[in-house]
């Protein structure tokens, strides 16, 4: 038998990870996702021009994080490693910065993807290997949630349900010792934009993924209430003939959600997944308007929130503010939009 203490710290516990949930989702805020690997992160900042090395990837997390204000449009910033435990100029660690704003430190426990033996094309994500000890050490360092990010490949024949089904277990398998160490997963399947699909396709894909990952959320006997969502939103292949509009967009998207995520999940947030900025902001927008959804939705963008400015950073101090400014700029717009009240 259970002793009452244990039900009790139990209880405390699982309140506890609610609580944060739904602080990530904190109604007219939104997540910056600034959670490259230090090769991804490389690779955005020079084809904006900027040579990178570890400096200058600390350099570009501090242009984000010690922006002052994004504690009035974020609730969280899902950092990877690195930046974790990466320090700003005068010496203060990023996290205790975040903590100090209110903003939560979200970890980025993935550690990448791989292709799957016998299924050309398609990718699991990585990292349940010491997934325990790590959960629990970003959780003792400061963490309250965390990020894993599976992608489903569209083209011929893909995705194999297998694949879907591997990701969805593994992601299950990362929940569960997310709640276990006192951290709230985010679960991140994202269906690529990649490739000449139509919004149609778009729009089944997600579907059946979305369908897996919650029955399986649920036979891993995850704790729905104390995870959130991460989601592509439904749209054509970047190389597809036929444009979709807005609200064809926030049409697709919302049948998905609601056929396929539980209502007592507290929160669904997007990423951009390589829309344009602009894209990106006005799908959202037309999402919200279909409100009132039964879970809160906000944006987790990286590319759309950092790409504008970083382009005008160029990594150099003296661009700092304009780049600053044109970052608060897109907060602000997307927090307009997750009201549904953004204009062009
Ligand atoms: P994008 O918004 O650039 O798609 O990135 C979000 C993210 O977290 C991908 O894992």
């Amino acid at each position: 038998m259970i002793s009452q203490t244990k039900i009790d710290m139990i209880n405390l516990m699982n309140n506890a990870l609610y609580a944060v949930a739904k602080q990530i989702v904190t109604p007219h805020k939104g997540i910056l996702a600034s959670d490259e690997r230090p090769s991804a992160a490389d690779k955005n900042l020079e084809k904006a021009g900027i040579p990178s090395n570890e400096e200058i990837r600390r350099k570009y997390r501090e242009l984000f994080i010690n922006t002052p204000g994004i504690e009035q449009y974020l609730s969280g910033i899902i950092m990877h490693e690195e930046t974790f435990y990466q320090s700003d100029s005068t010496g203060k660690l990023f996290r205790n910065i975040l903590k100090e704003k209110n903003i939560i430190s979200i970890i980025k426990l993935d550690e990448g993807l791989e292709e799957l033996p016998n299924f050309p094309g398609e990718k699991i994500s990585i990292g349940l290997d010491n997934l325990k000890k790590r959960a629990e050490k970003f959780y003792e360092d400061g963490a309250k949630a965390a990020k894993w990010r599976s992608v489903i490949k569209i083209g011929n024949d893909l995705p194999s349900p297998e694949v879907v089904h591997a990701n969805s277990i593994i992601l299950s398998t990362y929940a569960l010792f997310c709640q276990q160490a006192g951290l709230v997963p985010i679960v991140e399947p994202e269906v690529l934009i990649d490739g000449d699909h139509t919004i149609q396709k778009s729009e089944e894909v997600t579907n059946k993924t979305l369908k897996d990952v919650f029955g399986t959320l649920k036979r891993y006997k995850v704790d729905l209430k104390a995870v959130v969502l991460k989601t592509s939103m439904v749209i054509p292949g970047n190389k597809c003939q036929v444009m979709a509009s807005p609200e064809e967009i926030a049409d697709a998207t919302v049948r998905v959600l609601q056929a396929t995520v539980p209502e007592e999940v507290p929160g669904i947030v997007f990423l951009s997944g390589g829309q344009s900025s602009e894209d990106a902001t006005i799908n959202l927008n037309f999402i919200a308007k279909k409100e009132p959804l039964p879970w809160e939705i906000t944006f987790s963008y990286l590319r759309a929130l950092e790409a504008p400015a970083i382009q005008v950073w160029q990594g150099k101090d003296e661009n700092i503010q304009k780049a600053r400014n044109i970052f608060m700029t897109r907060l602000r717009e997307c927090v307009l939009a997750d009201s549904g009240i953004y204009q062009k």
